[in-house]
C-alpha cells in the first residue's frame, strides 16, 4: 500500500555534504521524492514534531540539535515506504545500527544520528502535514518506470 514518510536529514548532513549521497540510496531504492524543503526550524517546530519525547531525558538536547543548523525536510512515497524507510536509516543508535543502513554507515552517536524517519503511516501523515502545506506535497508516477519498480 502506497504510504508517505516524512524524512528528515539532521544537522550536520548539510555541513557533512552528505545530502547527495543519502538522497541517492532512497532514490535508488525506488522511493519517490514528493517534497523537499530546506529549513531552519524553530524550537516551537522541533518540540511539536518530538512531541512524544517531551519527557525524556534527551528531550532538550534534541531541541538544541536539531534547531542548531539548516535541516532537509522531505516527503517520500512508495508502497510499505515506512517500513523500508525505517529499515534504511537503521537503529536509532548507531552503534546497533547495521553497516549498508544511513545511520550504520554515516555516524556515530545516539544524539548525532544524522536523519530521522516517521515510525508509522500515521505518524507519516501527520509529520508531512506539520512541515509541508498540502499543495508542497506532489504526488507524482511514471509509468514506464513503476512498473519495474
Ligand atoms: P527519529 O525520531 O529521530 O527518527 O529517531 P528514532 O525514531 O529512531 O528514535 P526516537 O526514540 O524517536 O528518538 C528520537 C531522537 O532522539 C534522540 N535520542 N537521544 N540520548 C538518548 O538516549 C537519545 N535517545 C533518543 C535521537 O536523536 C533520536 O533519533
Ligand atoms: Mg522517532
Amino acid at each position: 500500500m502506497t504510504e508517505r514518510c516524512f524524512v528528515m536529514l539532521k544537522p550536520g548532513a548539510i555541513n557533512r555534504r552528505i545530502v547527495g549521497e543519502i538522497i541517492t540510496r532512497l532514490e535508488r531504492k525506488g522511493l519517490n521524492l514528493s517534497a523537499a524543503k530546506l529549513m531552519q526550524i524553530t524550537p516551537e517546530l522541533a518540540k511539536q514534531h518530538y512531541a512524544e519525547h517531551a519527557k525524556k531525558s534527551f528531550f532538550t538536547e534534541l531541541i538544541t540539535y536539531v534547531t542548531s543548523a539548516p535541516v532537509l525536510a522531505m516527503v517520500w512515497e512508495g508502497d510499505n515506504c515506512v517500513s523500508l524507510m525505517r529499515k534504511m536509516i537503521g537503529a536509532t543508535n548507531p552503534a546497533e545500527a547495521a553497516p549498508g543502513t544511513i545511520r550504520g554507515d554515516f555516524c556515530i552517536h545516539t544524539g548525532l544520528n544524522i536523519i530521522h524517519a516517521s515510525d508509522s503511516a500515521k505518524n507519516g501523515e501527520r509529520e508531512c502535514s506539520l512541515f509541508f502545506k498540502p499543495e508542497e506535497i506532489i504526488s507524482w508516477h511514471d509509468e514506464y518506470t513503476d512498473k519495474w519498480i
